[in-house]
């Protein structure tokens, strides 16, 4: 039997010991993920995942999210999903509902929600609103302008919605999208990926959480790996699958992270931020990196009373 183990990027603290009790029970790793996650995805505290998560250019907000199982290397993943307040569920149902399909995006996520039966909810909240407001500087009176920066025209849309991505810069404090990985005592791999994304992206763009290969990645032969911060990086450099790969090759597990990081770093990015990586193998080893020090990730064995706070190795 397996030793159960879960952990998580920053802020999943939250939701971790929801996970950890599924696998004191004897539940999968595919339920412990789920649970974790869905508390994340609930707390209005947290603007870069679920409701009150973070808006695009119009104001809008559009989730992302992902699972996928060690064992078969089975992917499902919703992407740009709009009034679902828990997407890894979606991302769940994907997997297992619709078998012949991987990813869905927009209104067909949507659409396939809802012939689920998932229950839908306003993910903008007040404090969200307020944010992206802020970062519009619209006024107070021009509440609505937020959803009629189209009008103008494609082009001053389009070159509104880049200025805004070029003004972003992230808060201070734990900010970006929310990876958890759990090994149950079966011996089963799972890693989950849930995001708002690029807070004020292009409206329908979608980033590594939603994409196997990118944000996530796993395979019980080697490990599972999942990625938070600047997903078109590692769009570009197959992030979660490269440290995997290394994982594959006997590299331990903080090598494998910062390597991974500092070959995404070679890629040029005008709008470069900070990319960050964690790993799990099917032997419970686990580790992360990040491109500055400071960042950590949270941990619980079955014998964790809370979750344990682990510092990321840095590239
Ligand atoms: N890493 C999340 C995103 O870029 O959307």
């Amino acid at each position: 039997m397996t030793a159960p183990v879960i952990i998580g990027s920053e802020r999943s603290e939250v939701g971790l010991p929801h996970g950890m009790a599924v696998l004191r029970d004897g539940g999968s790793a595919l339920d412990a993920v789920e649970a974790a996650l869905r508390v994340c995805e609930d707390n209005l505290a947290d603007h870069y995942v679920g409701t009150s998560g973070l808006p695009n250019a119009r104001g809008v907000v559009e989730l992302d999210a992902s699972v996928m199982v060690g064992s078969s290397r089975a992917f499902g993943a919703v992407a740009a999903l709009q009034g679902y307040p828990n997407p890894i569920s979606v991302a769940r149902a994907v997997m297992e509902r619709l078998p012949q399909h991987c990813v869905l995006v927009g209104e067909g996520a949507a659409t396939f929600a809802d012939e689920c039966g998932f229950e839908t909810a306003e993910l903008l909240t007040e404090e969200s609103r307020r944010l992206f407001r802020e970062a519009l500087q619209l006024e107070e009176a021009n509440v609505e302008g937020e959803r009629t920066l189209g009008l103008q025209g494609d082009r001053a849309y389009r070159l509104a919605a880049l200025e805004l991505v070029r003004r972003f810069a992230p808060h201070d404090g734990p900010w970006g999208t929310i990876n958890v990985l759990a090994l149950d005592a079966s011996g089963e791999l799972v890693v989950g990926v849930s995001t708002s994304g690029y807070p004020w992206k292009y409206p329908g763009r979608v980033g590594d959480s939603a994409l196997p290969g990118a944000g996530n990645w796993c395979d019980l032969r080697y490990g599972g790996a999942a990625c938070t911060g600047r997903g078109e990086l590692s769009l570009r450099a197959g992030t979660a699958r490269t440290v995997v790969e290394a994982l594959g090759r006997g590299d331990d597990v903080e090598r494998a992270c910062r390597d991974a990081l500092a070959d995404a770093a070679t890629l040029p990015d005008d709008f470069r931020a900070e990319l960050r990586v964690l790993a799990l193998t099917p032997d419970g080893r686990h580790g992360g990196a990040a491109g500055s020090p400071g960042s950590t990730y949270a941990v619980m064995t079955a014998d964790s009373a809370e979750p344990e706070i682990h510092p990321r190795s840095v590239r």
